[in-house]
């Protein structure tokens, strides 16, 4: 049964292996809104190109991305997973949507400030980026695009994009979409910095339980002894700690790191216990979904019919309102 309600919309590049910053700013939430909402998630392959470019590890991560979902949870009854590819108007709507767009708007997009500070090379893709995204949210009509606080800007920019597209048109085809966000919407790497595939600072969601440890192990701490009182909030392994104990746990160990008495690697030890129970109990079904090549690619390739008709619909009117004609097939 397709829930009724809002659209929901949201993608993740295919661009590395997920972690946990990933899974508790976006898919925990993507996961959990299946159950009352009408959501569409895809894998946005088009996107990645503009970091990665080698396309055997882009197939291999794209149908990584597909197995990781299912294996968290995603009913693909109840939600679709697609990849963007399935769906190639959304580069023609791009395009459309860029002759509406100012250069300054895409200008100040710190993403793209961010990738190129980083050395990413600054192609055209790279710096129209926010455009394909604001195509990806905008051709199915999307209601809710759930992300983390990184994205925010970007579906700010959408908006943008809708309203002139609508006014330069004057229509209302293109209906403007909002952010949600999750109660944690920046998920601290083991570095302090945000944890992101690009800084080397993950811990992976479907990583190898040593490697994992060591990885925990070696979150960055001020250099309190043990006995000294400690403040939670400026701790990073608190931070994910507190992703992951029950709200009761969590309320303990902050009351323990006030009063003093406890140290960093006891934190971090009971941090590698929820991991493992949590993930760890999730990596059977990780191991059965990569062994199913076919059954994945059949679930995308549905994904991919349906929310490929939802926007040719949308098309078809967008090129109306803008004059555009083309030969009927
Ligand atoms: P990465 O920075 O690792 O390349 P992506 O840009 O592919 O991650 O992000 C995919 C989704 O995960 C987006 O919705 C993004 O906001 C969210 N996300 C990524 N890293 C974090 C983080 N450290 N904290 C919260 N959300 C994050
Ligand atoms: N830019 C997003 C990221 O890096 C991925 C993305 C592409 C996306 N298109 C989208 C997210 C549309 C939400 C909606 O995480």
């Amino acid at each position: 049964m397709q829930p009724a309600g809002k659209r929901v919309l949201s993608g993740i590049q295919p661009s590395g292996t997920l972690h946990l910053g990933n899974y508790f700013g976006a898919i925990q939430q993507h996961i959990e809104l299946q159950a009352t909402h009408d959501c569409f998630f895809f894998i946005a392959n088009y996107h990645t190109l503009t970091t990665l470019q080698d396309a055997k590890r882009l197939r291999q991560l794209t149908f990584d991305v597909a197995a990781d979902y299912l294996a968290l949870g995603l009913d693909p009854n109840r939600a679709l997973i697609f990849r963007q590819t399935d769906v190639p108007e959304v580069c023609e709507l791009a395009w459309i949507l860029s002759t509406v767009t100012g250069m300054g708007l895409l200008e100040r997009a710190h993403s793209y400030k961010d990738k190129v500070a980083r050395g990413i090379h600054a192609s055209m893709g790279l710096f129209s980026y926010p455009i394909l995204m604001a195509a990806d949210i905008l051709i199915y009509g999307s209601d809710l695009v759930p992300v983390g606080r990184d994205q925010v800007q970007h579906i700010e920019m959408t908006q943008d994009m809708a309203q002139s597209f609508n006014a330069a048109f004057g229509t209302t085809l293109l209906k403007r979409p909002e952010p949600r966000l999750n109660a944690s919407p920046v998920v601290p790497g083991v570095d302090g910095q945000k944890m992101s595939k690009s800084y080397g600072n993950t811990i992976d969601i479907f990583g190898d339980s040593k490697d994992m440890k060591k990885r925990i192990m070696s979150i960055k701490t001020d250099s309190l002894g043990v006995e000294e009182p400690k403040d939670p909030d400026k701790c990073n392994v608190f931070a994910l700690l507190k992703l992951l104990a029950s709200p009761a746990e969590t309320a303990e160990w902050a009351e323990r790191y006030r009063k003093g008495g406890v140290g960093y690697g006891e934190a971090k030890k009971r941090l590698h216990e929820l991991y493992e129970a949590f993930f760890g109990a999730k990596r059977e079904a990780r191991a059965g979904w990569a062994a199913r090549t076919g059954e994945v690619e059949d679930i995308l390739a549905t994904g991919g019919r349906k929310a490929r008709a939802v926007a040719r619909e949308l098309m078809e009117k967008i090129r109306d309102a803008a004059g555009l004609q083309t030969a009927k097939q």
